[in-house]
């Protein structure tokens, strides 16, 4: 990995108070910035074909249009409406069908992007893995643990190249704070504290319905896969993160980005010994499984995790903080912030409230002659963002694709994405079943 970056990677702020006009500034900056790791290592276009191109499907297309070493044969969808959203979305009449397979059949294809519901990534990455292909595979890596470890065992015997999609693992931002972290301008960190709070209808999940969505214009049965069989239900084909039998609520949808994003800086890619959550399910009572307050405390290595989303208040916004005796890093949107902390000797001076001045001045200025020595200010806050329409999910496939090529090591691989979805999978054990989750590593398995 890089360790340092060029000015065009991202806009430096001198100080707090300045990021607003400098980041107003940096708006004529509209580049895509891929630093020197994530562009191509030769001219080559590495083909792929993407399978499911809903929201995220169409916004990877969006980006992969962007990404000079790639180039797109085909897609497949199970809803008429998303094959054509992703034609549009890539801006070519590429070739779009339901049934991925004769896709992975084609000998052209080196690649594939999966952005299909959290519990159809199994499948899905099993199956371009046996066809030979490298796989982008959308985060969190896998539904549930045994689906995680499948895929993990998968990539090993097949030796492919794997990118996990959570994309601020790529990004300029999070890459400057990995560089901070490492230097150990933190000191020791002890606790990282993350959130992505919201407060809408759609940052619950509650998408409409598409007016055309029927048993012809979309393939249930295919869709349900290997999910509990029950008659066409559009609610559950929009909103499928909100049911537990194909995705993980806010843990799988949020947390999985702010895990990720600690991995990155912290660079801790581990499971967690034991995660405890608590939440509850207060406004959403829409039939939903999962609650729409979800908090967590995490043991990783060295250092406490806490998390939460809340989806009823927006207030804490989307940010991560790591708090070490020597610095703090801020990460609020694309934002970074690093503060030094005062750690020059002090006097103790609460305790000497309840003494004389005679005895409070001989401690004074016995501690003063013992630490001659001032030591210097402590540096000044550091204010880094990235430049507008700087788009990570085109830096974090640009990766891939490089890799792709090289056979050299992607930013996320599978192992790295499958523990930050074990994590996810915790939380979610520990509020169902109201106990601490343990990980188990040598039955790999959480216990709860
Ligand atoms: N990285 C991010 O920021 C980000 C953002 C949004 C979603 N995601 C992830 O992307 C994935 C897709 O989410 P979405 O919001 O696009 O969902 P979506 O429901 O809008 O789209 C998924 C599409 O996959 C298709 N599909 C499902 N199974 C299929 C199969 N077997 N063959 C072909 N097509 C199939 C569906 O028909 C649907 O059109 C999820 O894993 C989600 O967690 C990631």
């Amino acid at each position: 990995m890089k360790t340092s970056f060029s000015r065009r990677d991202f806009v430096r702020l001198g100080s707090a108070a300045m990021v607003a006009s400098a980041a107003a500034s940096a708006a004529a900056d509209k580049v895509t910035v891929l630093p020197a790791e994530m562009q191509a290592a030769t001219e080559r276009k590495i083909r792929f074909a993407s399978i499911g191109t809903g929201i995220r499907g169409c916004d990877l297309l969006r980006s992969a249009a962007k990404v000079p070493n790639c180039e797109c044969l085909g897609t497949a969808d199970l809803y008429t409406m998303h094959q054509k959203a992703g034609q549009e979305a890539y801006g070519k009449d590429i070739p779009t069908m339901r049934d991925y397979r004769s896709l992975l059949d084609r000998k052209d294809v080196d690649a594939v992007i999966v952005a299909v519901a959290d519990f159809q990534h199994g499948r899905v990455v099993l199956d371009c893995l046996d066809a030979g292909k490298d796989v982008y595979c959308e985060k969190p890596m896998s539904h549930n643990v045994a689906d995680g470890l499948a895929m993990v065992d998968a990539v090993a015997k097949n030796k492919r190249i794997f990118q996990a999609g959570s994309q601020r693992v790529s990004n300029v931002v999070y890459r400057k704070a990995a560089e901070i972290y490492k230097a150990g301008r933190l000191g020791q960190v002890t606790l990282i504290e993350g959130h992505t709070d919201r407060n809408s209808d759609s940052g619950a999940w509650v998408y409409p319905i598409a007016p055309d969505a029927n048993p012809e214009t979309i393939d249930w049965k295919a869709w349900l896969g290997d999910a509990p069989e029950r008659p066409f239900d559009a609610a559950r084909f929009f909103r499928w993160r909100c049911f537990a039998d194909y995705g993980e609520g806010v843990a799988g949808d949020l947390y999985v980005h702010l895990l990720s994003g600690m991995q990155c800086v912290s660079g801790i890619n581990a499971i967690p010994s034991r995660a405890y959550s608590t939440g509850s399910l207060t406004h959403f009572k829409d039939g939903r499984d999962f609650p729409d307050l979800l908090a967590t405390l995490y043991d990783y290595p060295g250092v406490a995790v806490s998390l939460h989303c809340n989806q009823n208040n927006d207030a804490a916004g989307d940010t991560t903080i790591f708090y070490g005796h020597e610095g703090t890093l801020t990460i609020k949107g694309s934002t970074l912030t690093f503060a030094p902390q005062e750690t020059r000797p002090q006097p103790e001076w609460y305790s000497t409230d309840g003494w004389t001045a005679e005895a409070k001045k001989k401690y004074y200025d016995d501690w003063s002659a013992a630490h001659p020595q001032k030591g210097s200010e402590p540096a000044l806050t550091e204010t880094y963002a990235s430049p507008q329409g700087y788009d990570d999910t085109a830096a974090h496939l640009g990766n891939f694709f490089r890799a792709v090529e090289t056979r050299e090591k992607v930013v996320e691989d599978e192992v790295f994405g499958n523990n930050a979805a074990i994590a996810c999978h915790m939380a979610n054990a520990s509020y169902f079943h109201r106990a601490v989750a343990v990980w188990d590593a040598e039955s790999k398995t959480i216990k709860s």
